[in-house]
């Protein structure tokens, strides 16, 4: 059976105070919920990552890192790399996200950069890709997530996909309050199993968790995640309120 995933991507919000804070009253909400196969993560900004696994020792909450840097250190200003996160107790590290694309001009080619650097360090990652609303437009979004994934991860050994999480964010539903549809998901989900298994094999493509991203709410979760290529999601916006974390956690 596939690990089920709720995972929370606070993004730029959140300082120390507020992270410890929000990850006091997860825990206390995830105290007495039995998550049998089913991963809770938040994922804090780096500066509070420390104090964050502190807070969270002992408990059904894992934290993970928004982004790394490829390189093993060096002349690079600003940047934080595996080995970093590796040292403070980190274990999962977030790539590719439609920000991280967007904002700072990351691209397939560098992220396969990045992918390696996590699995070199024996790191996992919750890989995030998805078309924007142009491609679905002119349907090409399916061509546009193949040649994401094999840009980024096709290169990898299918031993290597034990330590990929893939984290499906059609970019027009990231924030918006517009989410794709249970189907959308399901279809572009299977899709996805089903390239990664004309690549590899069958047992690689059933084995990887395939999350949906995209203005996951408590109100359209359960249908969300009752598909059965959907094993969870990437929460953005709803993951910064307790309550609606929870109900989308109660929702798997
Ligand atoms: P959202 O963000 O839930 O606020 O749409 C999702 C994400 O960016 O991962």
């Amino acid at each position: 059976m596939r690990t089920k995933i709720v995972a929370g991507n606070w993004k730029m919000n959140n300082d120390k105070n507020e992270s410890k804070a929000l990850i006091k009253h997860l825990k206390k909400a995830l105290k007495n919920e039995p998550l049998e196969n089913t991963r809770v993560i938040v994922a804090p900004t780096f500066v509070n990552l420390s104090s964050s696994i502190k807070t969270a020792k002992d408990s059904k909450v894992e934290v993970v890192a928004q982004n790394m840097h490829q390189a093993k250190n060096g002349a690079y200003t600003g940047e934080i790399s595996a080995q970093m996160l590796k040292a403070i107790g980190i274990k999962t590290v977030i790539l590719g996200h439609s920000e991280r694309r967007t904002y700072f001009n990351e691209t397939d080619a560098s992220l396969a950069e990045k992918v390696d650097a996590v699995l070199e360090n024996n790191l996992e990652t919750i890989f995030c890709f998805g078309e924007l609303l142009e491609d679905r437009k002119s349907d090409t979004h399916f061509a546009v997530v193949e040649s994401q994934l094999k840009n980024a991860l096709f290169h990898l050994e299918a031993d290597a996909w034990k330590s990929v999480v893939l984290a499906y964010e059609p970019v027009w539903a990231i924030g918006t309050g517009e989410t794709a549809s249970a189907e959308q998901a399901q279809e572009m989900h299977a899709y996805i199993r089903s390239i990664i298994e004309k690549q590899y094999n069958k047992e690689v493509a059933d084995a990887v968790s395939i999350l949906y991203g995209g203005s996951v709410k408590p109100a359209n979760a359960k249908e969300i995640f009752s598909k059965p290529d959907v094993d969870g999601g990437l929460i953005g916006g709803a993951a910064l309120n307790v309550a609606d974390f929870t109900g989308i956690i109660n929702a798997i």
